[in-house]
């Protein structure tokens, strides 16, 4: 099937936004009853995070709400994509909940809907609450369990108003990054232990999606960061390891929450590591939960090769041997090779081996070295043709019959970057981590012509 799509026109209805989460932009991490999550504790680690920088007030916020949907109006966006903080809706994880964290929350929907913009709800960004790691964390089922309690308690809340609920955001970072390489918060190095919770995370959202169904949500997804995998010869051992690296990135969490089964061929490759003890029976039909959209965060593509066991903790588990081949091509400052045509390939794969099913892009963008000018503008032309470059590949995809409803930039704001803390600027605005001062960046010109035209 193939869409009669002008070469720059985007669908009626196309939802254009921007995305941003909330431990990297909103401090104000002591207030209204906010109890910490795993990412505050991990950024007071000392040499966790680049310059021990930590989120405790990030772009602020949660007291610049108001100044920040005007950037959003500003940019003519339709959507918004932005997620809750568990810790300030139930600061322990568990109970009931508390009325000033979800009262901000209920202020930031409606000044949102006040400005026309839909608010896109992601129910969980990596900020667990340190309450419910100590009692186990992710590796333990009942976080699970209390995921989904917490799922019904918020949407008890919002539902009148948010229409649109993700339940996970890159399940694969929060269970590899945060249990096994011990990159991310909450830092654990223990192979087994991620595993379990890349199963726990996947039985959330299926609990998660049950329940917003039965409140009466309109649209209930999740979102996965894919990549496109290559092996860099046509050798049966690169071959193989491009294999496994697909597997374990991408088919180890599309196959079970989108056929209801787990890839044969990544359970035997991580056998060594860890058993299958934690599935229960009737996990996996929770798990594929029917969904109303697939989210999917593109950055880069990957290349590898089959290479020697290297030693210490890996997010790679199974997969120890994997080298990652750079191409030589230009890269972002995070130092991801910048590879437009690798969102095609993510899409018409998605939607040719699970679909059909409709897909938003729910982060694209990059971070490059942006400097604020004399004259107070941020040029950063390269920022503008890697997202151009980014929309005519989704453009392409679009026209071949993927069903594509919309596309999130990330991100509104430049923000905390995980563990590269601030050194790494994603937003179409630009802040001045001293002063909170926001700049409209020349990309983000740019792309408020895009919204408006819904149109290259
Ligand atoms: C993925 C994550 O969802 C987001 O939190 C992060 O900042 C961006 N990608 C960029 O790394």
């Amino acid at each position: 099937m193939t869409n009669e799509l002008s070469p720059e026109q985007f669908p009626e209805g196309f939802a254009w936004g921007t995305a941003t989460a909330s431990y990297q932009i909103e401090g104000a991490v002591h207030e209204d009853g906010r109890l910490p999550s795993v990412w505050d504790t991990f950024s007071h680690t000392p040499g966790k995070v680049f310059r021990n920088q930590t989120g405790d007030l990030a772009d602020d916020h949660y007291h610049r709400y108001p100044e920040d949907i005007s950037l959003l109006a500003d940019l003519g966006v339709t959507h918004y994509r932005f997620s809750l903080a568990w810790p300030r809706i139930q600061p322990e994880g568990y109970g009931p909940v508390n009325g000033a964290g979800v009262d901000f929350y209920s202020r930031l929907v409606d000044g949102l809907l006040d400005h026309g913009i839909q608010p896109w709800v992601t129910l969980y960004h990596w900020d667990l609450p340190q309450v419910l790691e100590d009692a186990g964390g992710w590796p333990r089922r009942e976080t699970a369990e209390k995921f989904a309690e917490y799922a019904a308690l918020i949407h008890q809340r919002l539902g009148d108003r948010v229409q649109d609920w993700t339940t996970l955001n890159e399940p694969w970072c929060a269970a590899f990054l945060g249990y096994a390489s011990g990159h991310h918060a909450p830092g654990r190095t223990d192979g087994a232990a991620a595993v379990r919770a890349a199963h726990h995370l996947m039985l959330g959202h299926g609990l998660a999606a049950e329940v917003l169904r039965a409140q009466g949500a309109r649209s209930v997804g999740v979102t996965v960061n894919l990549y496109p995998v290559d092996a860099v010869t046509d050798s049966a051992a690169d071959r193989d390891a491009a294999r496994r690296i697909d597997g374990l990135m991408n088919r180890f969490f599309l196959d079970p929450m989108l056929r209801g089964s787990y890839p044969a061929d990544v359970l035997k490759d991580i056998a060594e590591v860890t058993g299958t003890e934690h599935v229960r029976d009737g996990d996996l039909a929770t798990i594929a939960a029917p969904l109303d959209f697939l989210g999917v965060n593109y950055y880069s593509r990957h290349v590898v090769r089959a290479g020697v066991p290297r030693p210490g903790p890996t997010h790679w588990v199974g997969s120890q041997d994997v080298e990652f081949v750079k191409r030589g091509v230009p890269q972002t400052e995070m130092g991801w090779e910048i590879d437009p045509d690798g969102l095609y390939e993510t899409l018409t794969r998605v939607s040719r081996e699970y679909g059909p099913l409709p897909l938003y892009v729910t982060e694209n963008g990059a971070a490059f070295a942006d400097e604020v000018t004399r004259e107070g503008r941020v040029h950063d032309e390269d920022r503008r043709r890697y997202l151009e470059e980014h929309f005519r590949a989704a453009h392409r995809a679009l026209a071949e019959g993927v069903d594509l409803r919309g596309y999130f930039v990330w991100s509104l704001l430049d923000n905390f970057e995980w563990a590269h803390g601030y050194s790494k600027r994603f937003g179409l605005v630009h802040v001045d981590f001293e002063t909170q001062v926001r700049t409209l960046k020349d990309s983000g010109r740019w792309f408020s012509e895009i919204t408006r035209a819904n149109a290259l």
